[in-house]
């Protein structure tokens, strides 16, 4: 799995690659790598606490490298095009890495995305 999505970041831009191991990113990528097969479904929050909230920010809450997802206006299907084919030189491509119900946990999460605040004052 992981030499797969090395050479797509390879593929993607060496000044993203550099960053992404100056960072140590690659150790938190291949322990995100890990995740789906341990938990027998894809735990999406771990997998923004590692993976995607290196450029999504606060588990997809804020912009960071990438463009905040909480309240996203893409549809299911723009969505799932980005996590799989990537967007080059910006973000990595996950198609090799998700099965369509992975993706699909990902995008019910990112629907369900709450501001921080709200979720804490109960
Ligand atoms: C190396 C940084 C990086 C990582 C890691 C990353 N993304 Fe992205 N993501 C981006 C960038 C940059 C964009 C905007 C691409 C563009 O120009 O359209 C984006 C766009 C998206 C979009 C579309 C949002 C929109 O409004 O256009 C989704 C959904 C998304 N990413 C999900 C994910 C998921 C899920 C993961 C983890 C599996 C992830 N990303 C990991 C950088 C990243």
């Amino acid at each position: 799995m992981a030499p797969t999505f090395f050479s797509v970041i390879g593929k993607g831009g060496s000044a993203m690659a550099a960053t992404l191991a100056r960072s140590g990113m690659i150790a938190l990528l291949a322990a995100g790598l890990a995740f789906p097969a341990a938990a027998g479904h894809l735990d999406v929050p771990n997998l923004f606490a590692s993976v995607c909230g290196f450029c999504h920010e606060d588990g997809g809450r804020h912009a960071g490298k990438g463009p905040q997802l909480m309240n996203t206006e893409r549809s299911d299907d723009f969505i799932r095009k980005r996590i799989r084919e990537g967007k080059r030189g910006r973000m990595p491509a996950f198609g090799r890495m998700f099965s369509d119900e992975d993706i699909d946990e990902i995008i019910a999460y990112i629907r369900a995305l709450k501001p921080r605040e709200q979720a804490s004052t109960e």
